[in-house]
């Protein structure tokens, strides 16, 4: 059986992901989404600031309550970006590809996307899991913040606004397919093929550090396998990491 989607959409709100939990916490059904026009406190991974000025992008989250074990969790991040990507893909207004481990970019190297999947454990399984998701569909008319504006990138240059409702029931659609299913892992080839810094010259970051490497390959549970410079092959796991492309 599907995902049985229930849409609240919101003017504005601090984070859809922080209504999100609060609702999940109160028993909300899976298939929850939440949508806003505008967050004033949208965030990302490890905490960073998710620019969300009004009107100009996509943001929402959807509350999940897979039965999965928790060292399963980035399946849903993992199945999400397949999901978006394919979905921005059949507007035929770029070729989108992804940067390990949840990050959409467009052709040109600018970021589209940002997928942020936070999950509550109960013992070794998930609980509940919020999956949000911000994309950028339009610069907006001052521009993005001087700290993004070398790396965001909007899908549309010629936006209208039905694309933003057409595009978020494109996704919803595609990651209901591969959500009810997940362990299958069946969005694993697409997401490799996507996945552009296979083969690619890194740094990895974690505690600060940071080691150059190449990227090797992908692994099934989408943990990055590099090879650093004396040769000593890693498993890269998305939490505790993050990637630079060297150029
Ligand atoms: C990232 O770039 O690290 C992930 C960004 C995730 C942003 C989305 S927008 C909708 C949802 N609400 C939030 O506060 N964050 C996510």
């Amino acid at each position: 059986m599907g995902l049985n989607y229930n849409i609240i959409r919101l003017n504005e709100v601090d984070s859809t992901n922080i209504y999100a939990k609060n609702k999940a916490k109160n028993n909300a059904p899976e298939g929850t989404v939440i949508v806003a026009d505008h967050q004033s406190g949208g965030y990302g991974r490890m905490g960073r600031h998710f620019f969300s000025p009004d009107k100009t992008g996509l943001y929402f989250s959807i509350i999940l309550r897979p039965d999965i074990p928790a060292r399963d969790a980035l399946l849903i991040t993992t199945a999400a970006a397949v999901a978006v990507s394919e979905a921005i893909d059949s507007f035929n207004v770029t070729r989108s590809q992804i940067k390990w481990v949840n990050d959409i970019y467009n052709e040109d190297n600018k970021k589209l996307c940002g997928i942020l999947c936070e999950a509550a454990l109960v013992g070794e399984r998930l609980g509940y899991a919020v999956l949000g998701i911000g994309i950028n569909l339009k610069m907006p008319d001052s521009g993005f913040d001087d700290e993004i504006k070398d790396i965001a990138g909007a899908v549309f240059s010629d936006y209208k606004e039905e694309y933003k409702e057409m595009l978020l029931s494109e996704i919803l659609k595609r990651f209901d397919f591969y959500y009810s299913d997940l362990q299958s892992r069946k969005f694993y080839n697409i997401y490799y093929s996507k996945c552009f810094i296979i083969g690619k010259e890194v740094d990895y970051i974690h505690n600060n550090k940071v080691t150059p490497c190449t990227v090797i390959d992908l692994d099934r549970d989408f943990r990055l396998i590099v090879q650093t410079k004396n040769k000593t092959i890693l498993a890269l796991d998305s939490g505790e990491v993050s990637v630079k492309i060297r150029s």
